[in-house]
């Protein structure tokens, strides 16, 4: 039961300066940026500075986001992060990046997963909103990837970078704000997309370290079918529970993995190529965060206007997926 219309009303995104060019993957394994380009669409992506962690990167987008939103950072009464890289294990990133802004009045938590992470925290920040239970929420994505990729490994080295995108959800004009997500796991695919080094299972030995067990492992291919499947079906099963259509979409804002997958959730929805929104051209895959950083650049590229109906749609290790369908 919503008491009120719920919708974003700030947006941030930071990203760090460090740009890691195909050019330079092409020195440290055997690649090249036609094969990179051509099978994935990325041509380079940011890595964090050797003093910067996930926190850090979140600080700067959710400073943005708050201030856009009009609000401060005592304004906030809930900060969930989205994140597959924390800070540490614990305290939260959440508690920590709630210390950084002064968001005092805030109860702040993680949420794991993966890259649906952001959607997933919608979900859950936006019901909290429309309960009444809560007045402004920070939904962050923040991902510092370029600590737990194996620049060894060709097959995922070439894929992933570093960033943060923010966004506060508050009560909105009547007709406006989210009309609907659909969220989804499948944990019987769960081994093809992980970290397993670290955590209860593996303990972090000096044979873990050895056998690369801290870094990204994935099954690509696999992943690849499964994305193709997926981004289609969760738009359309969002847009069905908004009592909307395919033909309603202004501005289609996908997760950011490969050129590839988007392109064929494209042809599923019928969008021609102004709707959607793509930049991992220049950011490659940046997990939790790469929905938030597309949706607030395309803020800032006056793409979305009062009244426009956007689709956000991911998925990622878990598996999981998420759409949600909103009025901006
Ligand atoms: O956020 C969710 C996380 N993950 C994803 O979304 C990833 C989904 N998967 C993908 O995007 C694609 O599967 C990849 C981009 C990872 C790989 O593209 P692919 O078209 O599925 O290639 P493939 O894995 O089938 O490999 C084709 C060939 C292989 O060579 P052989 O066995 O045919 O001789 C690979 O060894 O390409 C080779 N290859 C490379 N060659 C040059 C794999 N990586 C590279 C590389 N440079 N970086």
């Amino acid at each position: 039961m919503s008491l009120y219309p719920v919708g974003i009303i700030g947006t941030g995104k930071y990203v760090p300066e460090r740009i890691l060019t195909n050019q330079e993957l092409e020195q440290m394994v055997d690649t090249n940026d036609e094969w990179i380009v051509t099978r994935t669409g990325i041509k380079e992506r940011r890595m964090a500075a050797a003093d910067q962690a996930t926190s850090d990167l979140a600080l700067h987008a959710s400073r943005q986001a708050i201030e856009a939103a009009g609000l401060t950072a005592e304004d906030i009464d809930l900060i969930i992060v989205a994140t597959i890289t924390p800070d540490m294990f614990f305290p939260s990133t959440a508690c920590l990046l709630q210390h950084k802004l002064g968001a005092k009045q805030a109860a702040a938590f993680d949420l794991s997963a993966a890259c649906s992470g952001f959607i997933y925290g919608l979900a859950t920040g936006s019901n909290m909103v429309a309960s009444g239970m809560y007045k402004h929420v920070l939904v962050v994505g923040a991902e510092s990837l370029s600590r737990i990729t194996d620049y060894t490994d060709r097959n995922t080295c070439i894929l992933f970078g570093d960033g943060a995108g923010a966004v506060v959800l508050g009560q909105v004009a009547e007709g406006r704000g989210f009309r609907s997500f659909e969220l989804g796991a499948d944990g019987s695919g769960g081994e093809l997309l992980k970290v397993e080094g670290g955590g209860s299972r593996v303990p972090a030995t000096e044979e873990s370290l050895a056998s690369r067990r801290h870094y990204i492992h994935m099954a690509g291919n696999e992943v690849f079918k499964f994305a193709v499947r997926i981004m289609g079906s969760a738009a359309e099963d969002a847009l069905k529970k908004a009592g909307m259509s395919k033909e309603d979409i202004d501005l289609l804002v996908p997760h950011q993995a490969n050129i590839r997958i988007i392109q064929s959730a494209m042809n599923r929805l019928n969008l021609s190529e102004d709707k959607a929104m793509i930049n991992l051209h220049n950011y490659g895959n940046m997990s939790a965060a790469s929905i938030p950083v597309a949706l607030a650049e395309a803020v800032e590229q006056g793409r979305v206007n009062e009244g426009d109906c956007l689709v956000l749609v991911g998925f990622g290790g878990g598996l999981t997926w998420g759409a949600s369908v909103l009025v901006w």
